[in-house]
């Protein structure tokens, strides 16, 4: 028999500030990214935005630093291209010294008319930037963090990853990588780096410009409890809580944000 455990009360203390921490936001132009950039600096993080279009993240991170005070830089970056990883965790040391939080956030679903019209590059290009870059960078990130104190990486999947539609298969493919992923490197990564996963469902970004709004309130109204699509900030919550030390104890996680969509059964 191994000594007691010390069993100590809870004091009901639990805190959610990033107060000088340094996280990557990639995607973070727009969307679901821009909104946890900008939560990320109001709760004392310095941040970085990466994305293909270096105008919309330097134009965020000048918004960022005027809102929060913090520091915020906008990085080109390709979450496809396996040394854009490299290229942007040494620029984020480079510029902030240390990295945090990592969201690996970027990520695209092209849309195909039928399963043979789904070339081998559109099937190379879903998974490189939705499994491949989010592999790439987490394991570069997570080893500098897990040798400097510890962080915390969030991976962002999807429902598709679980219920994919017709029209996502390759996207829904590489989604549910990412869950697989996102246990594995919480193992490898433990038990300083946490690593989870937001699971978001239907949310009105940019990508619901290419939505049947019609269909859509249709299928909310059957199988959305909530009645209607998520908004921005309503991911906001569940990634600052993943981000800090609130979730302490939470790793290898998989968290819906998906308003209670019911999924078809198999
Ligand atoms: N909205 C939804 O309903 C929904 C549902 C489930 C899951 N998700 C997931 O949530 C994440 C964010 O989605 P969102 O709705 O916020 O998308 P969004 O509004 O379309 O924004 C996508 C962001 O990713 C960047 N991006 C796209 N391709 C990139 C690439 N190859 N390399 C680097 N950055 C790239 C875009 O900036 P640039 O154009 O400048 O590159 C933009 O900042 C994605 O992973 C998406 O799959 C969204």
């Amino acid at each position: 028999m191994g000594d007691p455990i010390e069993l100590t009360p809870g004091t009901g203390t639990v805190d959610f500030g990033l107060t000088d921490r340094v996280a990557i936001v990639t995607g973070g132009s727009r969307g679901l990214g821009r909104a946890m950039a900008l939560a990320f600096a109001d709760h004392g993080a310095d941040v970085v935005v990466a994305s293909r279009k270096v105008d919309a993240c330097e134009a965020l991170a000048e918004e960022i630093a005027e809102r929060s005070g913090r520091r915020a830089l906008g990085v080109a970056y390709h979450a496809g291209v396996w040394d854009d990883q490299q290229r942007l965790l040494d620029t984020t040391l480079e510029t902030f010294g240390r990295i945090d939080i990592v969201v690996n956030n970027a990520g695209m679903s092209p849309l195909y008319r039928s399963l043979t019209e789904v070339t081998e590059d559109l099937w190379n290009k879903v998974i490189d930037v939705n499994l491949k870059g989010p592999f790439r960078l987490s394991s570069l990130a997570g080893e500098w963090m897990a040798s400097h104190g510890g962080g915390s990486i969030i991976n962002v999947s999807s429902v598709a990853a679980v219920a994919p539609t017709p029209a996502e298969i390759p996207y829904g493919a590489a989604k549910s990588g990412v869950q697989n992923l996102t246990l594995g490197l919480a193992r490898a990564l433990a038990p300083t780096v946490r690593v989870n996963c937001l699971m978001p469902g239907a949310f009105l970004t940019d990508i619901a410009k290419a939505w049947d709004l019609d269909a859509f309130g249709a299928m909310a109204e059957q199988r959305i409890p909530m009645g209607r699509g998520g908004q921005p900030d309503e991911i906001v919550g569940a990634a600052l809580w993943l981000a800090s030390d609130a979730a302490s104890y939470t790793t290898g996680s998989i968290i819906k944000v998906d308003g209670g969509m019911v999924y078809p059964s198999a």
